[in-house]
């Protein structure tokens, strides 16, 4: 299922994941020379996922290559992000990597088993622009509801709450924590998670927002409330998953 992946799957599985009407997964603008090279991961993975895997989620390890944060290659302006790496990442930055270098299962970085949920990645020095988060993880069968909660001490700068169940809707609410005060909702209808089945979720952390990105699909932003984004240390992970693998890269 991985050959041949690409991002029209990505976009005609999930019904309009795309109210804007954007083209891409990141914006409305192509990947340009230098840039990534789309939703698409090119190559071929030999090393299968484990059954039932989404079909763009790539054996840990077998992505084209590593981005290190000292890549070079500028990203174009929303142009898609596709290769995690970096801390925690698979395979770690330090090894070099191939299509198809590392089997799905084998003794470079991956995981031995899923992580405990819930889960904090610590992001040392906070977040900043061009940083980008990656989350691959399972939704348990009947599952009510999964949380991102980007972390200033107890203040949650950015709560991306995916709930299966609100009223017999599926809603994503978004919102902010300050001294134990959540703020106002912002609330997005489009709702690519489904129970029981994997899922990617791309958080890139843009000067003005975090934009996230959900099966190589763009899915919202969220402007930022909190500024100081050298203090947003930590991103919690709970709700009803398993964990895959959470790591971050700069890009
Ligand atoms: C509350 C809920 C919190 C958080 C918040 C977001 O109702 O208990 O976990 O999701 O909404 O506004």
């Amino acid at each position: 299922m991985a050959d041949g992946f690409s991002l029209n799957d990505a976009l005609s599985g999930s019904g309009k994941p795309n109210p804007q009407g954007w083209p891409g997964p990141w914006g409305n603008q192509p990947a340009g020379p230098g840039g990534y090279p789309g939703a698409s991961y090119p190559g071929t993975y030999p090393g299968q996922g484990p059954p039932g895997a989404y079909p763009g989620q790539a054996p840990p390890g077998a992505y084209p290559g590593p981005t290190t944060p000292g890549y070079p290659g500028p990203a174009a302006p929303g142009a898609y992000p596709g290769q995690p790496g970096g801390p925690g990442a698979y395979p770690p930055p330090a090894q070099p990597s191939a299509p198809g270098a590392y089997p799905a299962t084998g003794p470079y970085g991956t995981p031995s088993g899923p992580l405990n949920v819930p889960y904090d990645l610590p992001l040392p020095g906070g977040v900043m622009p061009r940083m980008l988060i990656t989350i691959l993880g399972t939704v348990k069968p009947n599952a009510n509801r999964l949380a991102l909660d980007f972390k200033k001490g107890n203040d949650v700068a950015f709560h991306f709450n995916p709930r299966f169940n609100e009223d017999n809707r599926r809603v994503i609410v978004c919102n902010s924590k300050l001294d134990n005060n959540w703020g106002r909702e912002e609330r997005q209808m489009v709702f690519p998670f489904e129970c029981g089945k994997p899922f990617k979720i791309q958080v890139l952390v843009e000067p003005d927002h975090f934009k996230v990105a959900v099966n190589d699909a763009h899915l919202l932003q969220y402007n930022h409330r909190m500024r100081n984004l050298r203090e947003i240390s930590k991103l919690g992970i709970s709700g009803d998953i398993t964990l895959t693998s959470a790591s971050h890269t700069m890009i």
